[in-house]
């Protein structure tokens, strides 16, 4: 290892160990870092200028330089030495490199204390928009869905056993609800990632005279971290921004097990495209769900990075340490999975085959129709408790007979109750049953249309 790929050399009588070098190295990962370093730089730079602590020509200088190192590197043209210990360190190296000492003094008023920490600010400020653009597909693509299944009836589940009738639209719709609130929290810590850091330096500010606020304004911040040693020890953000995802990933999960368990042989609701399915090697016959699997199973690692950079934190003292280094494997490789999980899944669903037939006739068998008869007679001003007696009467007599509770001719029902008149029949018919349900928030065609047109809205003022 050679002394001179180090920022703080020489102080040092000998080299790093290269094992040790190695160990100590974040470049292998945080390199994905180098446009938001480099932005961060710019903007630092044009600030010392402004407040005459470099001059303008030394300015363009640097600002020139580091501009034509984010092309190289867009372009290919560098490749990354790991043995450089961290991405701050190596875009140093490539500006000294290019103009000499004019180069060594972008550092000023800076340590790479504020500096990671404005470089993962940046980083984030991209990510959460680009997770909030595709969480707005997915909830288009959503919505799209339950307009076209505003009549498909089905069974909603307790417990996964029948329990009463509900459109697909409906319940489609806590979905859109799910992803909704998710898109909101990102709004929420995005608000907290979007201050400044810059400024801190190593933990207790610099004595140069630098404006902030200036650098601020330049990154497009919403505000300046207030305390300097908390500017460079926090990664609230991160957490919070993790904790969010977590919460989006279980969202995604649970969306995933539903398509497993409706595509099963069982439940046969819907089918999946042969585009977005797998098959066996074994067994000619299959035709497997793998990817809602995935979907299910990938959501066990963003849990874990929350874990993770949780337990990172929980001990430290203030200000930096170098376990913070370990922050960044785990954000990435969330952040990337949040956002493949969620690129793939409106294409899943758009393209999967609904069998309404299925849907329906599974309403016909579990006795779905209970709670109405029960209701029904709640309208007959019979209390709750003794209209659910009625019907659990007559649930267990149909048991018995090996009949359905629609199959049921009036004198039956009148055998329970004389409140019983011919229009129960009307009363327990699947599709009357949901559309009595009117209050918003219910299944009913009509309740439906005034949420689908509440959440349209909504998409126009969460445009991202
Ligand atoms: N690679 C380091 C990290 O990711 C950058 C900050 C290093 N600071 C230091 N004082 N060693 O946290």
């Amino acid at each position: 290892m050679n002394a001179t790929k180090q920022l703080w050399g020489s102080r040092f009588s000998k080299p790093l160990d290269k094992k040790t070098n190695d160990f100590n190295s974040s470049l292998s990962f945080d390199y994905i870092l180098y446009k938001y370093d480099i932005k961060g730089s710019i903007a630092h730079t044009k600030m010392l200028s402004e407040q005459n602590i470099i001059t303008n020509d030394e300015k363009e200088k640097i600002v020139n330089a580091l501009n034509e190192i984010l092309s190289e590197i867009d372009e290919g043209k560098i490749q990354f030495d790991f043995e450089y210990e961290d991405i701050h360190t190596f875009i140093e190296k490539l500006l000294v490199d290019k103009i000499g000492d004019t180069g060594k003094k972008v550092h000023t008023a800076r340590s790479r204390n504020d500096q990671v920490a404005l470089d993962i600010r940046l980083y984030l400020k991209d990510e959460i928009k680009n997770i909030q653009k595709l969480l707005i597909k997915l909830i288009e693509t959503l919505i799209s869905i339950q307009e076209d299944n505003l009549e498909t009836l089905m069974p909603g589940y307790t417990h996964l056993q029948r329990a009463q009738a509900t459109t697909l639209s409906h319940h489609t719709g806590a979905y859109v609800e799910m992803f909704k609130r998710d898109k909101s929290r990102l709004d929420d810590v995005y608000s907290r990632v979007n201050i400044l850091p810059l400024g801190a330096c190593a933990l207790a500010g610099t004595p140069h005279n630098i404006n902030r606020y200036k650098t601020a304004e330049y990154l497009n911040f919403g505000d300046i971290c207030l305390n300097s040693a908390d500017a460079v020890s926090d990664r609230d953000f991160i957490i919070e921004t993790l904790s969010s995802l977590s919460i989006l990933m279980t969202h995604i999960s649970r969306m995933a097990e539903e398509i497993i368990i409706w595509s099963s042989f069982e439940f046969k609701f819907i089918e999946l495209d042969d585009s977005y399915s797998t098959g066996s090697s074994i067994m000619p016959q299959k035709k497997n769900p793998d990817i809602m699997e995935l979907l299910r199973g990938k959501t066990g690692r963003v849990f874990g990075s929350l874990i993770n950079i949780l337990t990172v934190m929980k001990g430290l003292p203030l200000a930096y340490n170098k376990d913070m280094q370990e922050d960044k494997e785990p954000l990435f490789d969330s952040i990337n999975t949040v956002k493949n999980s969620l690129s793939i899944i409106p294409d899943v669903i758009k393209t999967m085959k609904i069998n309404k037939d299925n849907m329906f006739n599974a309403l016909k068998q579990g006795f779905i129709d209970a709670t109405d008869v029960a209701d029904y007679l709640v309208k007959k001003n019979v209390s709750f408790r003794d209209a659910h007696n009625i019907s659990g009467n007559i649930v267990s007599y149909c048991i018995k007979e090996n009949k359905t509770i629609q199959d049921l001719k009036i004198d039956e029902f009148k055998s329970f109750s004389p409140l019983f008149e011919d229009d129960i029949h009307f009363a327990i018919d699947f599709k009357n049953s949901i559309n009595a349900k009117k209050v918003i928030g219910s299944p009913s065609i009509e309740a439906m249309k005034k949420v689908i047109e509440i959440n349209k809205n909504w998409l126009k003022d969460n445009e991202v």
